[in-house]
């Protein structure tokens, strides 16, 4: 995992095979069907990753041979929080490693001066008690990104408790996430080069949601 100075809760993932992945993602010919195969396996390598710390605790099991005490995860179930539209395509690789996490979901689309409105918020009960994933694959102006966040924070999510996993980041992005929220833990398989007057990555792979979902 690759860290930046400037930015200690940054975690880039460079695994050989998110990157080898990544790269057949951003090439224009890539076909939606591969699209969405490789998001899905990019997100359970890099949900592996992000997972690493989840506590554990230890239950009594009866093995054929002899009891013990084994390790399963502690506490109450995760929430996979999407953010609409093109963050479903990461929640199948989370729920693939994670299949009894409960999913939120957050709709928003960007208004003419780049601006996240909401128009969608649908969230399990206690929040407060329960880790927090956010996915998102494309982080390019930040704005989206700090709202998902702020809406966990309303809904009672603690800090410590929310991370953001997205795939691609500008690092004007990363910049304005980590200023509203320096404490949240960032995971990204690459900080592109910048954003283009349009607001999209560059080189970035183009509109993630266009290219999951067919709609280009
Ligand atoms: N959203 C995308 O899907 N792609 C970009 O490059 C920026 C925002």
């Amino acid at each position: 995992m690759k860290t930046d100075p400037r930015y200690p809760h940054l975690h880039i993932v460079d695994h050989p095979l998110v990157q080898h992945k990544l790269t057949l993602m951003r090439e224009k010919s890539c076909s939606t069907k591969d699209f969405r195969i490789l998001l899905k396996e990019i997100t359970m390598l890099m949900g592996y990753e992000l997972t690493r710390d989840t506590p554990l605790t230890t239950r009594r099991i009866e093995t054929p041979v002899a009891p013990m005490r084994a390790p399963v995860i502690a506490g109450k179930k995760d929430v996979i929080v999407p953010v609409l539209r093109a963050g479903l395509g990461m929640s199948d690789g989370l729920l693939a490693l994670m299949p009894s996490a409960r999913v939120g979901h957050i709709g928003l689309y960007r208004d003419e001066n780049k601006q996240p409105v909401e128009y969608l918020v649908r969230m399990p009960p206690e929040l407060k008690n329960r880790r927090c994933i956010i996915v998102d694959p494309m982080l390019a102006t930040g704005n989206s990104s700090v709202h998902a966040v702020n809406v966990l924070l309303k809904r009672g999510a603690m800090e410590d408790n929310i991370k953001f996993l997205a795939l691609v980041a500008a690092p004007e992005g990363v910049e304005v996430f980590f200023k509203a929220h320096p404490n949240i833990d960032l995971y990204v398989a690459s900080v592109d080069e910048k954003l283009d007057k349009n607001a999209y990555i560059v080189p970035g792979l183009g509109d993630a949601g266009d290219r999951i979902f067919g709609t280009l």
